[in-house]
This record gives structure tokens, C-alpha cells and sequence, in this order.
């Protein structure tokens, strides 16, 4: 969705806004999973972002238009409780009450935003719209807060008010990205560093068009498999806190411990851990053969051992990875369903959108979308000047 956010704020609020605040989407281009088993994930903030246009008010009522959904929420600046409006306001509520447990004040706004991450898709669109709402009531309330302070709130919002057990990768991903950057994070040290990129590869993603539910149980149904492996494990190593400290020889010489399901999910994590340094390696000598390999096993791997992948998923593969100017594909986010992503040959980006468009409507019948991105600039803040309100 393209919609001018500053025009929309003029004609709601019949004011000049006095600020814009911005952040991406990521994609994860290796690590599924691993980042609450404090493993590494090479992730990336791209250009499909949300916008907001605001200004603060003084009726101590924090009052959010979408252009996307065309309601506006009204939040309590004082209990962060939502006053008025309807689902997606639970994120926005869930940030300002995280930030007056903190014991901060907060002084309210009144916003218009616009996203173009699609919603539940598996490209952070609820941490985006956290991270925003972060940066702004930071502006508005002069709160000094850090980069990866704010990552780590945005995520107890998540985990406390809105009720999703997710790890760092979203919040980390979309508030320190960089333009020009695909990063490999570390979750459990919480820092990153910037990986190489090939010239002649850019990154697209394949929307199944089949939205993806992370409050199913699924997603915790594996969180706890993982952690079931690791309270095995570490009755035999005392060292082993988290699936990360888990060496694949280890894994082999003591999975006869484990439940079956604890087993292969266990393998899966191990194995995509060791696949994001095996990315990282076939980025930087731009191995397109290695690439394509270790981006079909960490799809096997979803699909066969982590089992987050479903039909829509798995004819999507079909379509991506048989199509024209593909490098290499597998799955995105948290898997069942959402979207997915593939490394592309740079100039053949035409090509490559029109084959997986057809072949996946072949296939099942549904019209996907399919975005070429590029990475972008994190979650920022900046005044909106006379020049560009009119
Ligand atoms: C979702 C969660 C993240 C991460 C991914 C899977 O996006 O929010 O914390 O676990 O799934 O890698």
C-alpha cells in the first residue's frame, strides 16, 4: 500500500504534523528458530515498511489512525489501556503500558500510519508497528532509551501484553537494521555484524497468500520440544543451557534420549545454526552452488524435521525454486504459511516474478505476490519540515 501518511495526517487532524516516524519489515535469510534457542540468524530489515505521521497532543489520549485498516485506536496514555478501536491496537497498547511499567511518563500523540508489510505474513509487520510506536512515545515523552533497550521492551510487549512468546529476531531486526547491511545476529551475546553481499544477487519474497497464526499453539509446541531437549541434555552436560551450546556430534551420540518429536526438533536447530556460518561463508565467496545447498536443506529441514511448513509452503518451494533467475529459496519468519524467500539473480527479477506467479497458481490455484526488496534504514524519528508539509 502506497499512501501519502503526512496528506492523511493534514486530513484527519486538520494540523501540519510535527514529525515522521518509520520502520522496516525483516526477512530471516537463515536461522529459523534459532533465536530463542540464543543460536545466530542472518536477517535482514528490507524496504517493505511501515509510516506514521504525528504530532503530540494534549488530552492524554493517544489516538492512532490506519490507513490499511481505516479505524483509529484510542490508548490511555496514563494505563496505556485501549479506550477505543479494534484488534491491531493491542500492539500500540501493549508498548505504551511496557514503557509505564518502566516507570516513565508518558505525553500522548495523535498519528496516521500506513504499512506496506503485509499483515501476518511472517515479516515482522507487528514488530514494526512496536518499534514505531516505541520511537514516537520516546520523541514525545524525551525518553532516553537505547537501541537495544527498546528491541528487548518492544519484545516484552509482545511476550507480556499481547501474549506471543516470540524471541529477539523481530524487534532486534527492525530497530538496528541498516540500509545497505544484512546482518548476522547473535541472540544470545544480543550484537551483530554486518555480512558480505554478493553483487549480482538480491533477495525476493513469495507471499503464499496463505496468512500465517502465530497464536496457534504451534509455535510454542515447539519452543517447549526445544527446551524439553535441553533439560535432557543438560542432566549429561551441565554446560548446555540452550540448544546452541549443543555441538551436532553431541546431538548424535545422546538423541536415543530424547522423545522422537524432541529429536528432530533439536536437529533442526543445531543444524540451522550451523547453516547461518555456512551462509555467512557462501555470501562472502558468492558460492551459488553452496548457497542453493544450504538454502534447500534448511528447507528440508523446516519442512522434514522442524515440521512448520504446510501444502501452500511446499508448492511455493516448488514454484520458486524451479523458476527463472532463481539462486536458492526456503521458508520465512515462523513458517506455517505466510511468506518466503528467495535469492535471485539481480537482473532477472521480471522473469523470476512472472514464473513463480504462474507456476504456484498451477499449482493451487491462489495468485501469490512476490516483492523485490532491499535492505533499509531501522526504526527512526525525524521532523517533518515546513517544506514537505505542503
Ligand atoms: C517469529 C518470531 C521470532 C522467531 C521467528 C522464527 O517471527 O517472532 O522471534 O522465532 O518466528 O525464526
Amino acid at each position: 500500500m502506497n499512501c501519502d501518511v503526512l496528506s492523511k495526517f493534514r486530513e484527519l487532524y486538520q494540523i501540519d504534523p510535527s514529525h515522521y516516524a518509520k520502520s522496516p519489515g525483516r526477512v530471516d535469510l537463515m536461522g529459523s528458530h534459532t533465536d530463542y534457542n540464543h543460536g545466530f540468524v542472518v536477517t535482514m530489515p528490507i524496504n517493505l515498511e511501515i509510516e506514521c505521521a504525528f504530532t503530540t497532543n494534549d488530552s492524554g489520549v493517544i489516538s492512532l489512525y490506519s490507513c490499511n485498516i481505516d479505524t483509529t485506536v484510542k490508548i490511555d496514555a496514563k494505563t496505556g489501556e485501549m479506550i477505543e478501536g479494534d484488534d491491531w491496537g493491542k500492539y500500540p497498547s501493549a508498548v505504551a503500558k511496557v514503557l509505564i511499567d518502566e516507570g516513565h511518563e508518558l505525553t500522548a500523540f495523535s498519528g496516521a500510519f500506513c504499512s506496506s508489510i503485509p499483515i501476518g505474513s511472517g515479516l515482522s509487520s507487528s514488530a514494526a508497528l512496536e518499534a514505531t510506536v516505541m520511537a514516537i512515545l520516546a520523541e514525545t515523552s524525551q525518553l532516553k532509551i537505547d537501541k537495544l533497550n527498546m528491541s528487548l521492551l518492544s519484545q516484552k510487549a509482545e511476550n507480556v501484553y499481547v501474549g506471543v512468546n516470540c524471541g529477539i529476531l523481530d524487534q532486534y531486526s527492525v530497530i538496528f537494521g541498516e540500509r545497505h547491511k544484512a546482518i548476522k545476529l547473535d541472540c544470545r551475546e544480543l550484537s551483530h555484524e554486518q555480512v558480505s553481499w554478493p553483487k549480482d544477487i538480491m533477495v525476493a519474497i513469495c507471499n503464499t497468500n496463505k496468512p500465517r497464526q502465530l497464536h496457534g499453539s504451534e509455535y510454542d509446541d515447539r519452543r517447549a520440544q526445544c527446551e524439553q531437549a535441553v533439560e535432557v541434555f543438560a542432566k549429561i552436560d551441565s554446560k548446555i543451557e540452550k540448544l546452541r551450546d549443543v555441538s551436532i556430534e553431541f546431538f548424535h551420540e545422546h538423541k536415543d534420549k530424547l522423545s522422537p518429536e524432541a529429536s528432530k526438533r533439536a536437529q533442526f536447530i543445531i543444524e540451522e545454526n550451523n547453516r547461518t556460518h555456512e551462509l555467512e561463508e557462501a555470501l562472502s565467496t558468492n558460492d551459488k552452488a553452496k548457497l542453493k545447498d544450504v538454502f534447500a536443506r534448511s528447507y528440508a529441514g523446516a519442512r522434514d524435521l522442524f515440521e512448520i511448513s504446510n501444502d501452500a509452503m511446499e508448492h511455493m518451494y516448488t514454484a520458486m525454486s524451479t523458476a527463472t533467475g532463481v539462486v536458492a529459496s526456503r521458508q520465512a519468519g515462523a513458517g506455517f504459511g505466510g511468506c518466503m524467500v528467495s535469492l535471485i539473480y539481480k537482473n532477472q527479477l521480471e522473469e523470476f516474478k512472472s514464473s513463480v506467479f504462474d507456476k504456484y497458481k498451477e499449482l493451487t490455484g491462489i495468485e501469490c505476490e512476490i516483492y523485490g526488496v532491499r535492505t533499509a534504514d531501522g526504526t527512526n524519528v525525524e521532523a517533518v519540515l515546513e517544506s514537505k508539509t505542503h
